[in-house]
């Protein structure tokens, strides 16, 4: 049996407990619990609309909860006001002051407080940890959309926060300043020490810079794990589905032994490791992940498939392959062409048997 472990947790900074929040008839947060350790990176991953922005302002202090408990320190969250929480917020857009240079930007949270007799020093410290230090005299519109989220990120760390909130910070940026800001935001949180609790709509964003993975449906959690739980042993068929290019096929618990189970499925049975709670009978879906199909004699069950799809990705090829009227999703090093037949091998051993989302 393969054990998981949680990671080694810091005392806990923040902690939700049945938070709840509507707006009119329609309910944004339904009942979520959530643990943010000091020093953790955790990510709130879904789609559009499944509550995410409302979680961060609810911690932000900018909205309140219809109903839970939010505690940071231990202590009642609920009725300190938003300029009293040791938490700042990066948005999307990036939200600087346009009459004022980068400089006045990152002094401006401090200047709110009154002041500090090292402003300036401040200043440049917050500035040089984004690499924006020789940038100060500029104006927000002199600069990339990269340097002004660079910027931002100055202006929320200068009051050293415990807590910082990104809501999709690097969301309107092009996929390599992406990639170049995702490594630093995660070396800065690192250096500096502080909790992120980050927002993304993306799942490779997520598994890239994450300790903890938080996966939002609908305003409610379909979990909560490090990143490669939920992509090997992902909770249900929704979470199974926002995270990769895997295969979902329906199909029917047979029996269990432990941690593992065999469905029945269009493609036959299959035996697979299986979620906590599953039993004979249950209604589940095989989670195939494309790594797990080869076209070189690698697994344990054989399938022949019919290419109905071809994507040319570069590097290797997306395929989908009809067997029995499921499409397999699987990548191969060559194109093939569509109406031919392929010998499929699955690693069924490292699939897995999940619940049906509700
Ligand atoms: N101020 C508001 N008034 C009314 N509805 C809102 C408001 N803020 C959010 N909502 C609704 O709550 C749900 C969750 O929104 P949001 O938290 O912004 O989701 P996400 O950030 O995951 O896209 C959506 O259905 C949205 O329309
Ligand atoms: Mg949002």
């Amino acid at each position: 049996m393969e054990k998981r472990t949680e990671p080694a947790l810091s005392p806990l900074l923040l902690a939700m407990r049945g938070v709840v929040k509507t707006f009119g008839r329609s309910t944004a947060v339904d009942g979520i619990d959530l643990d943010v350790p000091e020093r953790a990176f955790l990510t709130l991953l879904g789609p559009s609309g499944c509550g995410k922005t409302t979680v961060l302002r609810m911690i932000a202090g900018f909205e309140t909860p219809d109903s839970g408990d939010m505690r940071l320190d231990n202590t009642p969250l609920v009725d300190v006001p938003p300029e009293r929480r040791p938490v700042n917020t990066v948005f999307q857009s990036y939200a600087l002051f346009p009459h004022l240079t980068v400089n006045e930007n990152v002094a401006f949270s401090l200047k709110l407080r009154g002041g500090v007799p090292d402003m300036a020093a401040r200043v440049r410290r917050a500035l040089d940890a984004v690499h924006m230090a020789d940038f100060g005299d500029r104006y927000p519109h002199q600069l990339s959309g990269g340097q002004q989220q660079r910027v931002a990120v100055a202006r929320a760390i200068i009051a050293e926060p415990r807590l910082l909130l990104l809501d999709e910070p690097l969301s309107a940026l092009d996929r390599k300043m992406r990639g170049h800001l995702q490594i630093e935001l995660k070396a800065l949180q690192r250096r500096l020490g502080i909790a992120f609790v980050y927002v993304t709509h993306d799942q490779e964003e997520a598994f890239a810079l994450s300790d903890v993975v938080v996966v939002m449906n609908k305003g409610r959690i379909a979990q909560k794990a490090d990143p490669q739980t939920i992509y090997s042993r992902p909770a249900d068929s929704f979470v199974a589905d926002f995270i990769g290019n895997s295969t979902l096929v329906k199909g029917q618990v047979r029996e269990r032994h432990g941690d593992m189970a065999t469905i029945e499925t269009p493609l036959g049975n299959v035996t697979a490791p299986v979620a906590d709670g599953l039993a004979a009978g249950d209604p589940a879906v095989l989670v195939i992940r494309p790594e797990l199909l080869s076209v070189h004699g690698e697994g344990t069950t054989t399938l022949i498939g019919t290419v109905g799809n071809c994507v040319f990705q570069g590097e290797r090829s997306m395929i989908e392959a009809d067997v029995a009227g499921v499409a397999l999703r699987f990548a191969a090093e060559a194109p093939y062409s569509i109406g031919s037949s392929v010998p499929l091998w699955l690693d069924a051993g490292r699939s897995f048997i999940t619940r049906v989302a509700t």
